[in-house]
Order: C-alpha cells, then structure tokens, then sequence
C-alpha cells in the first residue's frame, strides 16, 4: 500500500527518495510524490520544493529536474483511501505557508471533525484526503521546536499512522512517527534515513532501526533520536538486515509473476529444509519454542490471515486435526478480531501474513494477546510487524513476492503449516512410521513442483475457455476447497473475471441455478477419499452444459473423461495435494490476464502490503 521514505545527509535527495520509492511500487499505489528543501542561499532560508504526479514513479522520476538539489527530503507513493486518484490528493500535503510537508500512511478516523476545526481557524485545504489535517495540525502547535510540534498534533489524531514531516526551517531534520503503520529508520555514515520498509533503503544502508507504535524519531545526517509519544525514553538496538530483497530483477521472465510462479521448488526447499527430519518421523520449527509438553497441553488451534494467507489457513487447520488431532479452525482476520472471541489458555493461533503488516490480520494478533491467548506468527517478510509483534513463529522463507497476487508465498505457507501440523503430531498422534512417510512425502513435493512446471500440459486451451465465459466456478472438497478458493480469488485479481468457488457439494444447495453452457467449471479432484463425489458433481455441472477444466492426478482416466480440459498433477498425499493442485490455477491466472492485456504484477485497485483496515 502507500509507502514512505525519508532522507537527510549529503547526496541528492531527490534522486535517492526516487529510487526508494522505486522499490516500493510492489506494494500498490497509484501516485506518488517528493518533498525536498531546496535553495539553501535564498536569503529567506530554505523552500520546500514538492512535486506529484498521478500513475508510476517512472513518471514522477521523469518530471523531477535532475539539478533539483536538495539534501533533506521525503518521498510517498499514496494507494487512494480518502478522495480520488489525483495529483492534489497527492502525498506531501502542505500547510498554509509551504514550510512544513508531510506524508502519510494509514488512516486518521477523525480527520473530518480536525478539519472542519482547522478551516474555522483559517487553513486553507487543497485536498479531499484525511492526511491533510496533518500538516495544518503541526503548523498550529509549531512554536519551534518541529518535534514537540509533531508531538501535539499527534496526540489529537485518532487511527493509524506511520509519518514523516519536513520543515522548511529545519534543514537537516526528518521526523517521523508510527501508529499501526510501519516505519523504519536506517543508518548510515552521515545520513540518515526514514522508510515504511527497510527494503527500501537496502542499497544505501542495512542498519535499521524498527519504531514501535507510537513512538516519534528525529533524524539528522548525524544519527537519530527516538522518543515515545508521550515523551517516555525508548530502548532501541541497531539491527542488520540480512535478507536480500532485489525487487526489480525479473530475470528472463516477462512478469514476477511468472517469476515467482516458477521459483517455487526453490522457495519450497528453502521453507522444508532442516525442518523436516523423517528419521524422526517429525518436524522442528525452532521459532515455535514449543516442548512436547506445551504441544501435548494445547487444546484448541486458530489459524488466522487474510485473502491468500486464509486460502493457507484453511488447508492448515485441516492438517492440524488430520495429523495432530487438535480441533482447529480457520477464520478471516478481520472477522475475528470485531466478534470478540473466546480465547482460552490452551488455545493456539498462528497469524498467516506473506508481508507480515496487514493490518487486519495484525489487530486479530493483537486481539489474541489482550486476551491472554497464545499466537505464533507465519509469516515471510523478517522484521515485519507481525512477526515482531508475535515474537514467536516460523519464517518461510519464500524469498521476496514482488507481483502483488501471491504465489510462491501461498505455497510456503501451507508447506510451514504442514511441517507444524507433523510436528504436533507426532507428539499427539502419529507414530513414527506415519510421521516418517509424511516427512518423506513433503519432502519430494519440490521435485514434483519443479516437474510439473516443466510440462504443464494445455493451459492455454484452459485459459481459451475460461477467458471466454460469462464468470467462471471453481469448485472442490476437503482442502481442494481452499485451493478452489485461491484459483477464483487469483483469477478475479489478475485478470478481472468474475469468479465463485464453492465445496463442492454446494453447487447443488444454489448455485447450479447459474450453471450454463456460458460458465465454465474448475474442478480440482485429487485422488482422495473424496474423489468420487466431487467425479459426480462435474456430471451435475456438465449436464446442464457447463464446459469443465479438471485438475486431477496424474493417471486418473475416469476424471479426465469428465474434463473439456484435463490438467494432470503428480500423485499425493491428501494433505500434500494443494502444493501441487494451485500450480495450474496460478497459471491459468496469469496467462489469462496476459490474453487480457492486464497489469499482471500491478493490478488495478490492488496493494501487495494492505496496511489499513
Ligand atoms: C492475493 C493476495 C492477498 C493477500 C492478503 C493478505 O493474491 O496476495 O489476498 O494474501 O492481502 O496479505 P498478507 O499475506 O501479506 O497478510
């Protein structure tokens, strides 16, 4: 979503916040814009030089002047929340004199009352965005001191915010502060650096910073000072960032998308290896620091996230009470976290979040600690606020997503749910050959993926009539549902057609009312207990004239009979089958966008790290 960065030493500013924002884009926005001090001789002191433009960075890059100067600066790309797409609603805002500019992220949910309040005294607003009352705020508590002044404003805001202020009698000085929204600062040899992800900055320095909600943080080219917002000191250590997170290398791929697709026996590696230990029969997740013990007291299981990340949820609820025989469930974040859940002392929850920073999936963690529950982070960006927030979890180490639809981050997911769900297992259910065969199984599923990528069969007669219906249906049992819901929802966000999903036992309880020969049918049937009964409701469908795509196991005839369109899959076991059956429908996704002419890596509307509720 919008993102930040902040810069105060002896390069040109303007050019370093640019390319901070470059690696940014992956995020989702749709403008972006600089603040800089310039004219350092003007006998009337510094200005603030702003400049926005709506669309890419490339086009901001494009209309700021090379010789701009300037050594202080901040940088934003806005993802439209309050007031349309255009350059006025446009990050930095400005207060009435042009000397303080301001960017930021997240929502201020009295900024309607503020600003009504603000106008009475005399600002004068040029946008329709709650971020506004920031910069008018600050000017009106300014007696100064630019730090005491951000204070007071801040103190008067309700909702979430990660800042960044610059004042034009100030050179040399950015301030920032956090609520609920990321903001890092980096550290380097006379400069200093601000940043909504400190993957933004990795190119100029590795030293970060990490603030905590409501803290605030002054930085010059000579260090930086963090303080909490009420004025309490702050006990912060350097860390080094070590993950290397590139972000515009696409390699020979046309998209990151495609990219990612493809890199998932890697990713899947990376997540199962030294995890997995079949000798044991069993799994060790380090981060957990759970004994067989504490797995043995545990009573209930919640696995929590939002869009993909629930996809990934569901199928590992499944496989925590297929293996371990633990009750668990499933839920949307968002949903848990306002229905006021009964959490007892012997439940576990693990937050599922590829960006570790979705808002709605951070306030279910924090809804999970206030009452006293236990909850582990899933999680793959390292240092995210979910994970810190959680404190405990497991890494999957899926490597950087940079398209916004995640692919290789799904499957990582449920491949780190799954080692956990053998881990608990085989303390509370499995026995050693059991455990070994399933530790056995996860482990060949890389070579699977990488075999299956290499010959994946007729996905463009596939895309041919998906792209062609009205709205397509995906359907399937058992974990395949999940999977059935990743294929929709991946579809819906690529290539924009409309799509449901649905066990597939339902169709008949409604939906099969919409079933003609315009809407094609996804059916995911593995080979599993449930294979006959799903066999039938492809008959149902296609008897009233839907055309079918099925994603079967390999070798399975009777399915591919049914099938418009087989896509075979290699053999698995159950709980191993979705790694394997949301390969096709990445694709179907993706090629289906490209027919389309879509923004594949970028869709419309869309955020890659959605930081507001
Ligand atoms: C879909 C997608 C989103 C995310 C969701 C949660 O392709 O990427 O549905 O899964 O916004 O994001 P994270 O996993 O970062 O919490």
């Amino acid at each position: 979503m919008c993102g930040i960065v902040g810069y105060v030493g002896e390069r040109p500013a303007s050019r370093l916040l640019i390319d901070g924002l470059r690696r940014l884009e992956y995020r989702g926005y749709d403008s972006a814009g600089i603040a800089v001090l310039t004219d350092p001789t003007n006998p009337g002191g510094h200005s603030l030089t702003v400049m926005k433009r709506v669309g890419h960075v490339a086009q901001l890059a494009a209309a700021v002047p090379e010789d701009l100067g300037g050594n202080s600066g901040i940088g934003h790309t806005r993802w439209a929340t309050h007031g349309g797409v255009t350059e006025p609603n446009a990050h930095p805002h400005l207060d009435n004199d042009g000397r303080i500019a301001v960017i930021h992220n997240g929502i201020i949910e009295n900024h309607a009352i503020l600003r009504a309040k603000l106008v009475e005294e005399g600002a004068r607003f040029r946008s329709e965005t709650d971020t506004e009352v920031l910069p008018h705020l600050i000017r009106k508590f300014y007696k100064g001191d630019p730090v005491a002044a951000v204070r007071a404003a801040l103190s008067v805001v309700q909702g979430t915010y990660g800042v960044a202020v610059l004042f034009a009698d100030h050179p040399g000085l950015v301030v920032g502060a956090r609520n609920g929204s990321p903001l890092v600062v980096g550290t380097g040899e006379g400069e200093s650096f601000l940043a909504s992800d400190p993957h933004a900055l990795a190119p100029y320095t590795r030293k970060i910073v990490y603030l905590e909600d409501r803290e605030i943080a002054a930085i010059t080219p000579l260090g930086w000072e963090i303080t909490r917002l009420d004025g309490g000191a702050t006990n912060h250590v350097v860390e080094t960032l070590t993950e290397s997170w590139g972000g515009g290398d696409r390699g020979a791929y046309a998209h990151h998308m495609l990219k990612e697709i493809h890199e998932q026996p890697e990713s899947l590696t990376r997540c199962l290896s030294g995890r997995v230990v079949p000798e044991e029969g069993g799994a060790r997740l380090g981060g957990l620091d759970l004994g067989p013990r504490d797995i043995a007291g545990i009573r209930r299981i919640g696995v929590l996230g939002c869009g993909t990340s629930f996809h990934a949820a569901q199928v590992g609820a499944s496989a925590m009470e297929q293996l371990a025989r633990i009750p668990a469930f499933a839920e949307i974040a968002s949903e848990f976290r306002y229905r006021n859940p009964v959490i007892q002392q012997d439940d576990l929850f693990f937050a599922i979040s590829q960006s570790g920073e979705t808002a709605d999936t951070l306030g279910a963690v924090k809804e999970v600690k206030v009452k006293g529950g236990q909850v582990m982070g899933v999680v793959n960006v390292v240092g995210s606020t979910i994970a810190r927030t959680c404190g405990r979890g497991v890494y999957v180490h899926s490597g950087p997503e940079i398209a916004v639809a995640s692919t290789k981050a799904f499957t990582s997911q449920v491949a780190a749910l799954l080692v956990a769900a053998l881990s608990f297992g085989r303390t509370r259910a499995l026995g050693p050959h059991e455990g070994r065969a399933f530790g056995e199984e996860l482990l060949r599923i890389p070579e699977k993926v990488a075999s299956w990528l290499e010959r994946p069969g007729p996905i463009a007669d596939a895309v041919e009539l998906l792209v062609g219906g009205r709205f397509v249906f995906f359907f399937g049992r058992g974990v395949s549902h999940p999977v059935a819901m990743e294929g929709a929802l991946k579809l819906k966000e690529v290539a924009y057609i409309p799509c449901m999903s649905y066990p597939a036992a339902e169709m008949k309880h409604g939906p099969i009312a919409l079933i003609d020969h315009t809407t094609p049918v996804v059916a995911i049937v593995p080979e599993d207990m449930m294979r006959d009964k799903t066999l039938s409701n492809i008959q149902e469908v296609r008897a009233r004239g839907a055309r079918t795509v099925v994603v079967h196991t390999e070798g399975d005839r009777e399915a591919r009979k049914l099938a418009d369109v087989s896509i075979p899959v290699p053999a698995t076991n159950l709980l191993c089958s979705p790694l394997l059956t949301v390969l096709p429908l990445q694709l179907f996704a993706y090629h289906a966008g490209l027919t389309l002419g879509r923004d594949i890596d970028r869709p419309r509307n869309l955020a890659k790290s959605v930081t507001v509720e």
